[in-house]
């Protein structure tokens, strides 16, 4: 018993088995629905297309130390501080979705290691670490601050992270950044590499940016011990400049690469929307995430929340609910937990993204700092 109380899986399973055991033992009519519904917890959240949803995104944060040209405009304008959830907040909202199932959460933005405070929150979500009521609790950032904070990410638990970087070439990396210096987030993704953490490196393809390049990215982060995995770039947001002329298909980008390297398509997954390959030559994992050129909906197990408790049940769609409310309204969650119940009744079959010579408006308004990678 000693082993099973220090072990919260175990001890959970326990409590959940006594409880059923003792549920089944009772007299019919001696326990309200309430009563068993309170013993299981909150419902878990299964959409109108049967997918049970697991996975969160929180955008801590809409600001940016970089403005990368497919994701802002030069000129962005950010929201109020006031307008944002408090780091307690954020706190409470993800600890309800993980009460309503959620097992993954990726934390995001805007770049999340600008958020003041940033550390307390990744440190108080890692008691669900603890307790095994969460599985993962991850991150994306833009590598700017990994130096900083890599060795505090580890010892909260955190195992893998994501980091962007589209090129090696200093020049064309401030180009696309606009703003940022590759030299801090390639030393950002050692120190992260040296305190233990995973990295998979994301690099979105841009035609006639990085398409010369990629072979020499995957090298790179292969060499490394690190997977890469290829995004297609996506209509969201006004970016002052032409999405076609950035839109670059990976169905292009796989071709090229399978003139050099031996592709083999594997079975591994990470709870995201990437496909991959081992590539034979380098032994490294290579992922495809193709919003725009092949639909990976029918699986979606994800929903996004934003910095101001806005949750997006689909990154292709306006549609959402507005968190912010409830969580104010009272000091308990049932008002939260019927609202995201209400939310996921809408979450819609898919999304439908184009980009071509008659689409020139970017299929939504919003930018995708606002709802997170
Ligand atoms: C919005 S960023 C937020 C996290 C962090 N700042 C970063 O760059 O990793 C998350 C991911 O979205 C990608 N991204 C941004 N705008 C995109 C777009 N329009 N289409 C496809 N990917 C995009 C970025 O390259 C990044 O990998
Ligand atoms: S992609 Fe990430 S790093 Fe680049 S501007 Fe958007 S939020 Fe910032």
């Amino acid at each position: 018993m000693a082993f099973v109380r220090q072990n919260p899986h175990i001890f959970y399973y326990q409590k959940q088995k006594f409880l059923s055991v003792e549920l089944r033992m009772e007299p019919a009519g001696d326990i309200s629905v309430r009563d068993r519904q309170a013993a299981r917890g909150p419902a878990p959240l299964i959409d109108p297309f049967q997918r049970t949803i697991t996975y969160l995104r929180v955008s801590v944060t809409d600001r940016c130390d970089f403005r990368c040209v497919y994701c802002m405009s030069e000129h962005m304008a950010f929201l109020p501080k006031a307008e944002l959830l408090s780091l307690e907040e954020l706190d409470r909202l993800c600890s309800a979705f993980i009460d309503k199932g959620v097992r993954k959460l990726r934390l995001t933005g805007g770049e999340p290691l600008v958020r003041r405070g940033i550390m307390t929150l990744v440190g108080s979500l890692s008691r669900h670490l603890a307790s095994g009521a969460l599985k993962e609790l991850t991150l994306t950032t833009n590598g700017s601050q990994l130096a900083r904070y890599a060795s505090e990410l580890r010892a909260h638990g955190v195992e893998r992270i994501n980091v962007s970087l589209d090129t090696l070439d200093p020049d064309k990396f401030r180009a696309i950044t606009r703003w940022g210096e590759l030299e801090k987030v390639t030393a950002g993704i050692e120190a992260a590499l040296a305190a233990g953490l995973k990295v998979k490196i994301n690099a979105v393809a841009l035609r006639g940016v990085n398409e010369d390049e990629l072979a020499r990215l995957l090298e790179w982060a292969h060499g490394r011990g690190m997977d890469l995995t290829v995004i297609e770039v996506m209509p969201l947001g006004d970016i002052g400049e032409e999405r076609l002329d950035q839109y670059l298909p990976l169905s292009v980008v796989r071709a090229r690469l399978a003139e050099r390297y031996t592709l083999d398509d594997i079975d591994y997954r990470t709870g995201g929307p990437a496909r991959y390959v081992r590539v034979k030559e380098t032994g490294g994992r290579l992922g495809f995430i193709t919003p725009m050129t092949h639909n990976f909906c029918e699986s979606c197990n994800r929903v996004r929340v934003t910095c101001t408790g806005t949750l997006y049940m689909c990154l292709g769609h306006e549609d959402a609910a507005d968190l912010r409310k409830p969580l104010r309204a009272s000091e308990s969650n049932d008002a939260l937990y019927a609202a995201i119940d209400e939310a996921i009744t809408r979450k819609p079959k898919g999304h439908d993204f184009v980009i071509d010579r008659r689409h020139k408006r970017p299929a939504l308004a919003r930018h995708m700092s606002v709802t997170g990678g």
